[in-house]
Formats: structure tokens, C-alpha cells, sequence
């Protein structure tokens, strides 16, 4: 089995990161956390790849679509299309977004590192993600204003939600020699066993 310290997951910092100039504000929050980088790139997605990454799974779009629906309801406005469609409907306005100029991604490495950048990025929403959270503080964007506009909201970061979706996105955005192994100075302190 493998060590807790060497979970890995995928981040990429989105074109509306990229184009504010928030990369090494963003990625320095990762770093001083304690996480470690093992893999990073500029990368400008092609239309196959942000297809792969955004994959044509029943199961994604309906949970993207749900989640559109439940931010209507909450704000009193009626929504009857099927959330199944809805999520078709984003997944094509993301695979646009994602490759319209270039991304930042990386690996990060560390102990619960899947789920301690997700909530290190809040909500996907900027507008009600908690302050102290990456889209909570960078970005008022919200599922009303990105509708109105026909585009995805600008939430600046991915992250993947699972140990399957990182080994999944990882290996799409990354070959294996692409990624890398050394120690960081405060190693020994965070995972010593006494
Ligand atoms: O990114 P996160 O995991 O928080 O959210 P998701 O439900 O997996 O949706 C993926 C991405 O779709 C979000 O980060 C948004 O950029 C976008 N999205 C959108 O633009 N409009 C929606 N109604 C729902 C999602
Ligand atoms: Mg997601």
C-alpha cells in the first residue's frame, strides 16, 4: 500500500486565473500549506483534451446540471429543463473556456490532499464560496450572471473530487516521466513516525 503522503490530485488554474495574473498567489497557497508540486506546466488545452477532461459521463452531467437547478431554487426562479441537458449544455461552454488561451496545471502531493484543496477552492460558485477560500476570494461570479451571459462560471480553479477523477485527469494532463520525485525540507516533520 501505498504511503497517505504520496496522495496525488490534479489542479489547473483556468484562463480567467491565468489571464489575472493570480498563478503565484494561488499556487503559493498550495505550497505553504505543505503540499508538494510533482508535476506542473503551461498548458494551452486542445478541444480533444478539455473533451476528455470534461468527459461525456451520465453521471457528471447530471450532478452539474442538479447543482444549476438547486442555485435557481434557492433564488425563487423557475427552471424546468432536464438536468441531464443543462449539463450538456455546460459541459460544451467549458470545453470552450478551458482552451480559449492557456491553463497552469499541476500535481500536488500530501496526506488528504484531494479533499483538503477542495475545500482549500470553496464552493463552485465564487459568489457564495466562504471568504478564506480561493474562489471565495478571488471571484464574485455566480451561476446567474455566467447564465445570462452564456458562458461557465469563472471559478478560476479545478480540482479533482475523487482518488478515480485524479488518477483520471492526472493521466490526461500529465505523462508519466512529467511527473517527479524529491523530498521537501519539512518531510521529515510532517510524516516522521515517532
Ligand atoms: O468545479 P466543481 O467541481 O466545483 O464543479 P462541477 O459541478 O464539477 O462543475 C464543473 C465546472 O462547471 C465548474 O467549475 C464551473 O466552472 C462549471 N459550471 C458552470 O459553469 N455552470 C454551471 N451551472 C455548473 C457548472
Ligand atoms: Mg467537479
Amino acid at each position: 500500500m501505498k504511503h497517505l503522503k504520496e496522495e496525488k490530485t490534479l489542479v489547473v488554474l483556468k484562463p480567467d486565473a491565468v489571464q489575472r495574473a493570480l498563478v503565484g498567489e494561488i499556487l503559493s497557497r498550495f505550497e505553504r500549506t505543505g503540499f508538494k508540486i510533482v508535476g506542473m506546466k503551461m498548458a494551452y488545452a486542445s478541444k480533444e483534451l478539455a473533451g476528455e477532461h470534461y468527459a461525456d459521463d451520465e453521471e457528471w452531467l447530471i450532478s452539474v446540471g442538479e447543482k444549476t437547478k438547486q442555485s435557481y431554487a434557492a433564488k425563487g426562479i423557475a427552471n424546468d429543463e432536464e438536468p441531464k441537458s443543462i449539463g450538456q449544455r455546460i459541459r460544451q461552454q467549458l470545453m470552450d473556456f478551458i482552451s480559449m488561451s492557456p491553463t497552469v496545471a499541476f500535481v500536488l502531493e500530501g496526506n488528504d490532499v484531494i479533499n483538503k484543496v477542495r475545500v482549500m477552492i470553496g464552493g463552485t460558485a465564487p459568489n457564495s464560496a466562504l471568504p478564506g477560500t480561493i474562489r471565495g476570494d478571488f471571484g464574485f461570479d455566480s451561476y446567474g450572471l455566467a447564465d445570462a451571459a452564456g458562458r461557465p462560471i469563472q471559478n478560476l480553479i479545478h480540482a479533482s473530487d475523487s482518488v478515480e477523477s485524479a488518477k483520471r485527469e492526472i493521466a490526461i494532463w500529465f505523462k508519466e516521466d512529467e511527473l517527479h520525485s524529491y523530498e521537501r525540507v519539512d518531510e521529515a516533520l510532517n510524516y516522521r513516525i515517532a
